[in-house]
């Protein structure tokens, strides 16, 4: 998983490469570089570490055409020789790319006897050694002879000594040109090309492209031309920034609020007319995701069967390609933010494969999910830049309701009215949002109960105990405390014996919710073994506030649609653990905001 950069135009690359890969980093940080054509050769630098350290080691170069990467390890550990772009033994042609070349050993091995000399243990390598192979001077037909020997996905870039010329082709890995005036630009996400141009052509599976600063040209696998129209993209450059937040995380958890009311924009029509989900006669449901996004799925899982009344099943994406598969439900709802997650994909063709009417939940527009699914619902979240999922995340949750909504609504269980009362319920939660939003000095002032902790619990039920899921992961990603999510009944039978006065408990009890009193007695058990527990519930509880340490007060909030103000609470309390630590909160180690391998 990487970042691609491309630029030829009138201005000076370099500058374009450096700024455009700012806004992919979340792709990946472990390495970067450039190569452009400079005096008519190329020229090319790349480092280990972040961006800065490139920017810091860059000449001043005048080229006008290059492409550019940031990387995230996945074949030959992070290094400076590791990084892209790749060189051909002549130094004419320069590659990057972002995706797995499978069979690598095997081409690695044949070109070696043909006599490439490789300088890395990258699998990417080969590409550019096998381009050198077949260039006759049609670098494009050069780029479609090599994809016919490849095995694996990508999205690939290269460029040619003494050229304006870029070439590049994508497959199962994002890719998107940037149209300007006499300048064009390529890059894995808009986010990057929002400085320069919001017009935009999405390049599809299959496809080689051939970008000069007067023109595109798409070109589909059996080498036709493609005509496409552009799309217009609405985020603005501004959208992709920091915004004078300290960090992306901690803006995009600010964006909560307006996230979910764009998300539920239109949702009556949604519901009303069956503008997702035409059909609703399902007699069960499947819900696949990973990471944040199962976590969503979790409490989606209530959703559906609170408001659908239909038996709802839920399964990881990394296992659901896997399973047998022999009670296949009629609908599967896949949810993924970034619509690139690699084992969702493969779960959604799977899906596909086994006669399943498929629903994509997502947040980015023309990702890969949206070709590989008979529907999309898609989140308005605007584009997310910290690796933490947050404000998508919110989204998620809106677009579980409206679904569930939308089926029960669909299937009888839910009346005219009580559609419109789980609507405008739904409506509120912004507004229970921007109210936790308000206070957050008093959750960063509680978050201080977990700075010495090496252990944490969250503990919730029901339709929370998901929410708590999310919450030890918000805390165990940008904090590196080690956090573990409980449904609170379940502690007794095992993970009790791990408390102590050194390990905080985190507790959700929603004053109203079925499984309050429970959770009431749960949070007593704990505090018995001399856990401090920092409580979460709705103002004015004086019976949980009596068993917690501190509480994080929420306003009074319909059980169901809890998840959502209780989550941003957790989101802004691992924020302020991890800000105090002194983490890496956008780029945590060893991650990567879109995880394109399996
Ligand atoms: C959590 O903060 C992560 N960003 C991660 O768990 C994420 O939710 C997961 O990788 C799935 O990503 P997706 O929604 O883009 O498919």
């Amino acid at each position: 998983m990487c970042g691609i950069m491309g630029y030829s135009g009138h201005r000076r690359a370099s500058e374009v490469l450096v700024e455009g890969l700012k806004r992919l980093e979340y792709r990946g940080y472990d390495s970067a570089g450039v190569a452009m054509v400079e005096n008519g050769r190329l020229a090319m630098v790349k480092r280990q570490g972040e961006l800065d350290v490139l920017q810091g080691a860059l000449p001043r170069l005048e080229g006008r055409t290059g492409i550019g990467h940031t990387r995230w390890a996945t074949c030959g550990r992070p290094s400076d020789r590791n990084a892209h772009p790749f060189l051909s033994c002549d130094g004419k042609l320069a590659i990057v790319h972002n995706g797995i070349i499978e069979n690598h050993s095997t081409l690695r091995k044949r070109l070696e006897a043909e006599g490439h000399h490789f300088t890395s243990e990258t699998d990417t390598e080969v590409v550019v050694h096998l381009l050198e192979g077949h260039f006759r001077g049609d670098l494009r037909q050069a780029m479609a002879d090599t994809l016919k020997e490849i095995k694996g996905t990508y999205a690939i870039a290269a460029v040619l000594e003494g050229s304006e010329e870029i070439v590049a082709a994508r497959k199962e890995n994002p890719l998107v040109i940037g149209l300007g005036v006499q300048e064009n630009f390529l890059a894995s996400d808009v986010t990057a090309l929002l400085s320069y141009t919001n017009k935009v052509l999405y390049v599809m599976d299959g496809e080689t492209v051939s970008l000069t600063p007067n023109g595109v040209a798409i070109f589909d696998s059996e080498g036709a031309q493609v005509k496409r129209e552009p799309s217009l993209v609405s985020w603005s450059a501004e959208d992709a920034q920091k915004g004078g937040f300290e960090h992306f995380m901690l803006k995009e958890i600010f964006e909560g609020p307006n996230a979910i009311h764009n998300t539920l924009l239109g949702a009556l029509d949604l519901i009303e007319n069956g503008e997702v989900l035409p059909r609703t006669d399902f007699q069960s449901v499947k819900l696949v995701a990973c990471g944040s996004s199962y976590h969503a799925a979790m409490v989606g899982k209530y959703a559906m069967e609170e408001f659908a009344g239909v038996p709802t099943t839920l399964e990881l994406a990394s296992e659901y390609r896997y399973s047998p598969g022999a009670r296949e439900t009629p609908l599967v709802i896949l949810i993924t933010q970034s619509g690139e997650t690699a084992d969702t994909l493969a779960a959604a063709r799977e899906a596909r494969r086994r006669g399943c009417h498929t629903l994509a939940v997502t947040n980015v527009v023309g990702s890969t999910i949206t070709r590989e699914v008979d529907e999309v619902l898609y989140t308005r979240a605007g584009p997310e830049i910290g690796v933490a999922a947050t404000k998508t995340f919110l989204t998620q949750l809106v677009a579980m309701y409206l679904v569930a909504i939308r089926i029960g609504y669909g299937n009888g269980t839910l009346s005219h009215a009580s559609m419109r009362s789980a609507l405008s319920s739904l409506r509120q939660s912004s507004n229970m949002v921007q109210s936790v939003l308000n206070r957050t000095h008093s959750i960063e002032e509680a978050s201080r109960m977990l700075d010495r902790a090496g252990h944490c619990f969250f503990i919730g039920r029901n339709i929370n105990y998901p929410t708590m899921l999310e919450g030890a992961l918000k805390l165990k990603e940008i904090s590196y405390i080690h956090a573990e999510g409980f449904a609170a009944g379940e502690l007794k039978h095992g993970p009790l014996a791990l408390l102590d006065a050194t390990t905080p408990v985190i507790a959700v009890a929603i004053k109203g919710d079925h499984t309050y009193e429970k959770m009431l007695a749960n949070i007593s058990e704990v505090a018995a073994r001399d856990s401090p527990v920092l409580g979460i519930g709705v103002e004015g509880d004086t019976d949980l506030g009596r068993l917690c340490e501190r509480m994080i007060a929420i306003q009074p909030v319909e059980p169901v649609f809890s998840p959502l103000p209780v989550t941003v609470a957790l989101q802004a309390l691992a924020y302020y653990v991890a800000r105090r630590r002194g983490c890496s909160i956008d780029k945590p180690k060893n991650l990567a905001k879109s995880v394109t391998v399996e």
